[in-house]
């Protein structure tokens, strides 16, 4: 086994489409014969033979994902090599995989057969009745062997040894799991002589016509027939330019796809065509002349159980769920998927830009010497791998870009594949984002993570000259897309509205793709028997990234994060705005095709009782790119009143292949819940010495210290002052210089302690002063609790004033408390139902809810900050053994409520580690700090940070 070659596999034939070719097929997944050893001197000679004795080894599923099955460990890094940079070569401890399967075919196989594999990770070699067949390389693309000579009907052997690294290894550095294994499907495919071996169907769309051109490769090209039956085309003669006349175009938002029937005298082949044109024009991506704007995530393939192999069940509901949360474009981050997700997406509608298998990331830690994208010994292997996703994917509508590859800095290698591309395949545009800073030879102008002024200045053409004048009138020519932005990792991803709200203000900006799609969490169980996901070190990594790879909007399971509402909302494609009077309905249609036509309205008019009247709205049509102004019924403008809500929805108006009749996709709302008056007004009580304390109305305060001991009977600790919180993910982030997560820590937020100033009491009620510090600094916090009763319930003012030399942010201006775990019920009037800070939970609406307290928490992969409702006005608080209860009103306070404190929150690094500890925290929040980006790009932006201040804010105890 030769792992020293950085030339392409050997052995297969040329790359070609993939297509059901209407020939027999065997499926050879299923259990193989399986052996690992930790090295290639460790391994046995002669696999390869047919009587090589494999009867003392184990048995693994084919396709999988050999450390899923409890071969090896999986192992993450994110850009670090987790091996010496040393091209070409890897260490000696290189974990190999033996695998045999022995196997019967039917006599159709016998006369012509090609053996092909999907994917094996990561460098393959075959052998087939004791016969080398070659070797694969190219993880996640397809290797074709012909076979027929070599088959018989009884026992075939086939055997397969793959090695974790080789020097292919280096154009594989992609920031996920090293998972080796044969990955995708193997399969025999009968190839009889007269076989068509590749169809290329180019159909273009202009001005309301199709044409369609289907080119082949067999050995009968001349008997070859090609038939539209749906357009009335037959007999269509292969390499033939035709106008077929009116068609529906294919496009993300209306996928239209006509079957296209390849016939030879041997075989009919069906596939399904998308007539559909990819232009760019004036700085601006067009798909059949109209704009488009990619509301677009990055997806990797990753199962919790079974790593890369992931199940097309599984791959399907994903892509369902992408269209149910308004995704219209995919990046294939960052190799060509299983050919199914392309199909699929040609169904659903989504614009995919491909990207090659292709990643040397890791070389930037060596200032990039010898990186492969400028090594002329790695030439033919990354122009072999362009040409094999190009071939196998060319005749997917969806596919919009084919992409170079992700991070693998620039060389003249990447400018060989992108013109290859180019000649092969001129009707789609060429990505790739290394290649900003000249643009040279690529098509879209591509960035990752920038800040959005910086695209907002891109988006005005604004942005800064490039040294040569012809590389900057081209760049200046390009249309913008963000290939990755908003990182969704943990909490957040914040400040989506304002990307959002650049990209439909500028016509080169094509919109961005969201990193990423799924957490690459990988499910364990601990000793008590609670699963949870596990990421980086947790498989005794030496190197590795930790949680880095815990970055998505929906978890390993496919549960959606709450960044994913939010984005559906901040993209949804029609924005609605009711007036004031709640008399009409204003609708812009953001798409760039459907002028409304599949969408139903309605209305709801809600109370705090629930839902007072509802109905339908006449359907409207507005053309893309318009807006309009509709009256709505009489009844809506009847019922508005203080303390109700209008929500107004657009939703489907019949069931699609994605979503449901009557699904969502739009939403707006006017009105308001009751904000509260937090007065308690005339002060009807005094405190008293009593109940071994000072009592003022139905609370009791520690004399010395000021502090509540009961409320209402119930045991309440607080409030005491908070500025910190559990770091979030983003929090930690110090992509543009020092992580607030430090700042904080460095500040001694975590770890402030109090001190009593005062307690008076008067006539008035009780006025409590605290002074907060950290030790060793003489920076503090003087806060003073106004406490007074009246019939309405005990009323709190609180002033905070900051005190000494501050810098940085705090992340929450708020007051704690600690109440009986008892209180285990939840409802509240404001935004919800889920989560909501400064930059994220777009998603929530006005209304009432309730929950438990359990279920206020999301489950973060890493335990952080999370689950603060915002927007509240009155919060309640339940026994329900008891009946005992607390309700806290104000006007607009945010609050927490978990089993846990903070403390716990931030160390735990599981799900599994946080413990009910027997109290309920709650946090009142006046203020807390945005979330940001910042674990991979910016922070949260300017008005969105909480720098210390001085804040006022009054609350209500009932
Ligand atoms: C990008 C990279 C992605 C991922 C992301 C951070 O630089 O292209 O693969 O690593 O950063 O999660």
């Amino acid at each position: 086994m030769n792992l020293r070659s950085a030339g392409p596999g050997t052995g297969g034939i040329a790359p070609r489409a993939r297509f059901d070719s209407g020939l027999p097929e065997l499926s050879l997944d299923g259990d193989w014969r399986f052996q690992l050893w930790p090295s290639l001197d460790a391994a046995p000679g002669g696999v390869g033979a047919e009587d090589f004795d494999d009867s003392g080894w184990g048995s693994i599923p084919v396709p999988s994902s050999w450390p899923m099955h409890g071969h090896g460990q999986p192992a993450y890094t994110n850009v670090v090599y987790p091996f010496p940079v040393d091209p070409p070569f890897v260490p000696d401890a290189n974990p190999i995989g033996d695998h045999r399967l022995r196997f019967d075919v039917a006599p159709e196989f016998l006369n012509g057969a090609l053996l092909r594999f999907d994917g094996v990770d990561s460098a393959a070699t075959v052998w087939l009745n004791g016969r080398l067949l070659g070797t694969t390389r190219g993880s996640r693309l397809p290797t074709e062997f012909e076979v027929g000579n070599l088959l018989r009907e009884r026992d075939n052997v086939l055997a397969v040894r793959v090695a974790q690294f080789s020097a292919a290894s280096y154009l594989e550095d992609q920031d996920m799991w090293w998972l080796p294994g044969i990955f995708r499907s193997v399969t025999l495919l009968a190839h009889p002589a007269g076989a068509l071996r590749d169809i290329f169907v180019r159909a273009g769309y202009r001005d309301g016509r199709g044409e369609l051109r289907v080119e082949v490769d067999g050995p009968d090209a001349g008997q070859v027939r090609v038939s539209v039956p749906d357009l009335d085309v037959h007999d269509l003669v292969p390499g033939t330019t035709l106008d077929v006349g009116p068609v529906r175009p294919w496009s993300a938002e209306r996928p239209a796809l006509y079957d296209l029937i390849v016939s030879t005298p041997v075989q009919s082949v069906r596939l399904r065509a998308g007539f559909r044109t990819v232009t760019v024009d004036g700085a601006q991506i067009r798909i059949n002349g109209n704009p488009v704007l990619f509301r677009g995530v990055n997806r990797h393939e990753h199962h919790p159980d079974f790593g890369r192999a992931v199940p097309a069940q599984t791959a399907l509901a994903e892509l369902r769920l992408m269209k149910q949360h308004n995704v219209n474009a995919i990046r294939t981050s960052h190799y060509p998927p299983h050919p199914d997700v392309l199909s699929w997406a040609d169904e659903l509608g989504f614009y995919v830009i491909d990207e090659c298998d292709l990643e040397t990331h890791g070389f930037t830690f060596v200032e990039w010497r010898n990186n492969p994208s400028d090594d002329p010994a790695y030439r033919e292997a990354l122009l072999d791998r362009m040409a094999r996703m190009v071939e196998r994917d060319k005749n997917h509508p969806c596919v919009v870009m084919w992409s170079l590859g992700n991070e693998a800095g620039e060389g003249g290698n990447l400018a060989a594949m992108a013109q290859w591309s180019k000649n092969r395949d001129p009707s789609r545009l060429v990505h790739y984002e290394g290649a900003w800073r000249s643009t040279a030879y690529v098509d879209v102008y591509s960035r990752m993570y920038a800040p959005v002024d910086e695209v907002e200045t891109i988006g005005r053409f604004e942005d800064p000259a490039l040294a040569d004048p012809a590389l900057d009138e081209h760049r200046r020519g390009l249309p913008f897309v963000l290939c990755e932005y908003a990182h969704a990792m943990g909490n957040g991803p914040g400040g989506l509205s304002e990307y959002q709200h650049a990209f439909e203000n500028s016509t080169r900006l094509s919109g961005g793709f969201v990193w990423e799609w799924v957490e690459h969490g990988i499910h364990r169980t601990s000793p008590d028997g609670v699963r949870y996901d596990a990421y980086g070190g947790d498989f005794g990594e030496p190197v590795h990234d930790g949680n880095f790879v815990i970055d998505g909007l929906v978890s390993a399971d496919r549960v959606p994060r709450p960044g994913l509402l939010d984005f559906k909302k901040v993209v949804e494609p029609v924005r609605m705005a009711v007036d004031d009077d709640w008399r009409t309905l204003r609708v812009a249609n953001l798409h760039d095709v459907s002028d409304l036509a599949e969408f139903a309205l309605r209305w709801a008019v809600h109370e705090e009782a629930g839902q007072r009247c509802a109905g339908p709205l006449e359907p409207v049509r507005v053309a893309p790119g318009d807006s309009a102004v509709v009256p709505l019924p009489a009844e809506v403008g009847d019922a508005r009143a203080a303390g109700r809500v209008l929500t107004v929805s657009l939703v489907l108006a019949q069931a699609t292949a994605w979503g449901e009749e009557g699904h969502e996709v739009a939403w707006c709302q006017a009105g308001s819940v009751p904000v509260e008056d937090a007065g308690a007004g005339a002060a009807v009580t005094a405190p008293r010495t009593g109940d071994g304390g000072l009592v003022l109305g139905p609370a009791v305060f520690d004399p010395a210290t000021g502090l509540l001991r009961s409320l209402n009977g119930l045991a309440i600790d607080g409030p005491e002052l908070g500025l910190w919180r559990a770091p979030t993910d983003n929090d930690r982030g110090a992509a543009e210089g020092v992580a607030d997560a430090s700042v904080w820590e460095e500040l001694g937020l975590h770890r402030m302690v109090s001190r009593t100033v005062s307690v008076t009491a008067s006539a008035d009620g009780l006025v409590v002063v605290r002074r907060s510090g950290t030790a060793g600094r003489d920076h503090a916090v003087d806060v003073t609790y106004r406490w007074s009763s009246a019939e309405a319930g005990l009323s709190l003012a609180v002033d905070v004033v900051p005190v000494g030399p501050w810098s940085g942010s705090w992340a929450r201006i708020g007051v704690d408390f600690t109440l009986p775990a008892t209180l285990t019920e939840v409802d509240w009037a404001g935004l919800g139902p889920g989560p909501r800070y400064p930059d994220t939970g777009q998603a929530q609406r006005l209304g009432w809810f309730s929950s438990t307290v359990a279920d206020l928490s999301v489950d973060y992969t890493r335990p952080q900050e999370n689950g603060a409702r915002a927007g509240v006005s009155r919060l309640r608080l339940r026994d329900p053994g008891t009946g005992a209860q607390l309700t806290v009103r104000g006007p607009e306070f945010s609050f927490s409520a978990r089993p846990w404190s903070r403390y716990a929150l931030a160390a735990a690094r599981h799900t599994v580690d946080l413990v009910p500890d027997g109290r309920l925290h709650l946090s009142i929040d006046h203020q807390q700090h945005g979330i940001g980006t910042a674990s991979c790009g910016p922070g949260p932006l300017p008005p969105y940070r909480l720098t210390p201040r001085a804040a006022s804010f009054e609350l209500r105890f009932t």
